[in-house]
C-alpha cells in the first residue's frame, strides 16, 4: 500500500509529565479491543460507526452496589430512576427491573414512564413545568407529585376539587448546604420561610395532603457533607410541619447529584483521586438520618441518583476519518462522532482508548468530530500516537445525559446497542435516516422545486 506523504516539520514532543502521584493517567496510551467481551470490530461490523454501546451487566452491577450501600444502613430505601439522565426504554426498563421508581420532570417523561407500564403511584413527578392536564392525570393516577411553585400549588387545589378527592403531594425544597451556586430556582426556599408559607397555604386550602419532602441539591456534588446538611434541615422541617400542621412526612427524597467516575475539565486530578466512593455518600446520609430522626421513626428514604448509576456503562465507538497537521504543530484527528452525540464533552475530559496497539510516540493531538462547525471538538488537548485512517477511538464514560441531550444536527444519530448479560447484542435505538428528519416537516406546495 502506498504510504501517504507528510511534509517533515520539527516538533517538540511532550510525552506527558508525571503528576505528583507519579503517574500520567490521562496521557498514557490505552487500548480497548472489546466491551464486555465483544470485540470492537464485531460491534462496528454489525452496527456501524459511530456507535453508542451500553453494558447491561455494568448498569445492574452499579445499581446493586449503590443500592446495597444504602439499604444495608437504613431500613427503608427506594431509588427513583432519573429519566432525563437516560430515557432509552431499554435502559429505564433495566432500572425498573431492579426495583427503581420512575423519576420524571416533564409531560413527555411522564408519558414515557406510563407507556413502559409504570403505574402512577411509582412515578415521582418533579420539575418546574407540569402542564395542567398532565398534572391532573398524575394526580388522578396517584403519582408522587413534588410541587415546585405556588402556581402549581393552586392548580393542584383546583385539581383536587375537580377530582373530588384530596391530593397527596410532596414539596420540593431548596436550601443552603454549602453547595454553590445554589440551585435555588427549583422548589421553595427553606431558609427564607418560603417553604413554610407553602405549607401554611396547603393547610389553609384543606385540599392537599403533604406527605413528603424533596430536595435535589445539584449535580456532580463532590462533598457528601452537603447531603448531611440537607437531611438535618429536612428532618427538622418535617417535625415542625408535623407539630404545627399535622402533616406526617412519609418520605424524604434527597434527589440525585452523586458524581460519576468522569473527569471534569475543571479538575486537575483524575476521578480516582477526587471522587469519594458512593459508600461515603450513603454513610453521610444515613448517619444524618439517625442523628436527626426521632428513635423508631424511619420515613422512607428516596434517592434519585442519575449519572452515578449509568455513566460508566456507556461507550461511544468512533472511527478516524482523517488526520492533518495544524499550523501550531498539533496533530488533528477527525472522527465520525462529535459533540452532536456527546453533549457532555463541554464539561468532561473523556477517556480515549484506541482499538489497537499503535507504534510510535505520543504527540500533542486534538480530536474533532465530523461537524462542519468549529465548536465540534471532543478533546482539544491530548497525546496520541499516530493513528491511521480507520482506527477506532473509544470514548467513555458517556452513559449519562448524552443519549437524551444529543442533537439531531448535521448528521444522523447512530445505532445504540445494549450488550446483554449473556453477551446478547440488541439495538435499543436505531440509526436515524432521512425519513426521521423529514417526518415532521411540511413543504408548502408553492415552494416545491420545479
Ligand atoms: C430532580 C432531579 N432528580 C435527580 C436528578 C439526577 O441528577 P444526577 O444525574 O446528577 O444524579 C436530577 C438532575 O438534574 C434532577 O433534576
Amino acid at each position: 500500500m502506498k504510504k501517504s506523504y507528510e511534509k517533515p516539520i520539527i516538533l517538540k514532543l511532550q510525552t506527558g509529565f508525571m503528576n505528583k502521584y507519579g503517574s500520567t493517567p490521562y496521557y498514557s496510551r490505552k487500548t480497548r479491543s472489546e466491551i464486555d467481551g465483544v470485540p470492537i470490530d464485531t460491534l462496528v461490523t454489525k452496527f456501524g460507526s459511530p456507535l453508542m454501546v451500553f453494558s447491561e451487566s455494568s448498569i445492574r452491577r452499579t445499581y446493586n452496589e449503590v443500592f446495597r450501600a444504602f439499604s444495608t444502613r437504613y431500613p427503608s430505601v427506594t431509588f427513583g430512576w432519573s429519566y432525563k439522565t437516560n430515557y432509552l426504554k431499554a435502559i429505564c426498563s433495566i432500572f425498573h427491573q431492579e426495583g427503581a421508581l420512575a423519576e420524571v420532570v416533564s409531560e413527555m417523561e411522564y408519558e414515557k414512564a406510563r407507556k413502559l407500564g409504570i403505574p402512577g403511584k411509582n412515578i415521582i413527578f418533579n420539575g418546574p413545568h407540569k402542564p395542567f392536564e398532565i398534572l391532573k392525570r398524575a394526580a388522578s393516577e396517584n403519582s408522587m407529585i413534588h410541587i415546585d411553585h405556588f402556581d402549581e400549588l393552586m392548580e393542584l387545589e383546583q385539581i383536587s376539587q375537580q377530582l373530588h378527592k384530596p391530593v397527596k403531594v410532596g414539596l420540593r425544597l431548596n436550601m443552603e448546604t454549602g453547595i454553590h451556586p445554589q440551585w435555588s430556582r427549583f422548589g421553595f426556599n427553606l431558609d427564607t420561610g418560603q417553604a413554610l408559607d407553602a405549607v401554611k397555604r396547603m393547610k389553609h386550602g384543606g385540599k392537599l395532603i403533604l406527605n413528603g419532602l424533596h430536595c435535589h441539591l445539584g449535580t456532580f456534588i463532590l462533598d457528601p457533607q452537603a447531603y448531611a446538611e440537607a437531611i438535618k434541615k429536612m428532618v427538622a422541617f418535617a417535625y415542625e410541619i408535623e407539630t404545627h400542621f399535622g402533616f406526617k412526612m412519609e418520605y424524604l427524597d434527597i434527589g440525585g447529584g452523586f458524581p460519576s467516575q468522569n473527569k471534569l475539565k475543571s479538575s486537575y486530578l483524575p476521578p480516582e483521586l477526587t471522587i469519594l466512593p458512593l459508600d461515603e455518600y450513603a454513610a453521610k446520609i444515613t448517619n444524618a438520618l439517625y442523628e436527626n430522626l426521632r428513635p423508631g421513626d424511619y420515613p422512607r428514604l428516596i434517592i434519585e441518583t442519575g449519572r452515578a448509576l449509568v455513566d460508566e456503562s456507556g461507550y461511544m465507538i468512533t472511527t478516524v476519518i482523517t488526520s492533518k497537521r495544524l499550523p501550531d504543530g498539533r496533530k488533528a484527528y477527525v472522527v465520525d462522532g462529535g459533540i452532536n452525540l456527546l453533549f457532555t464533552s463541554f464539561w468532561y475530559k473523556f477517556n480515549l482508548e484506541i482499538d489497537r496497539e499503535v507504534p510510535g510516540v505520543n504527540e500533542p493531538a486534538v480530536v474533532y468530530g465530523p461537524l462542519c462547525m468549529n465548536i465540534d471538538a471532543i478533546d482539544e488537548g491530548t497525546l496520541l500516537p499516530s493513528l491511521p485512517r480507520g482506527a477506532r477511538l473509544i470514548v467513555s464514560p458517556i452513559g449519562a445525559y448524552n443519549v437524551t441531550q444529543w442533537m439531531q444536527f448535521i448528521e444522523y444519530r447512530p445505532n445504540v446497542v445494549l450488550i446483554g448479560q449473556q453477551g446478547e447484542l440488541d439495538i435499543i435505538r436505531e440509526r436515524e435516516d432521512l425519513t426521521d428528519i423529514d417526518r415532521r416537516e411540511k413543504l408548502p406546495p408553492r415552494l416545491a422545486y420545479k
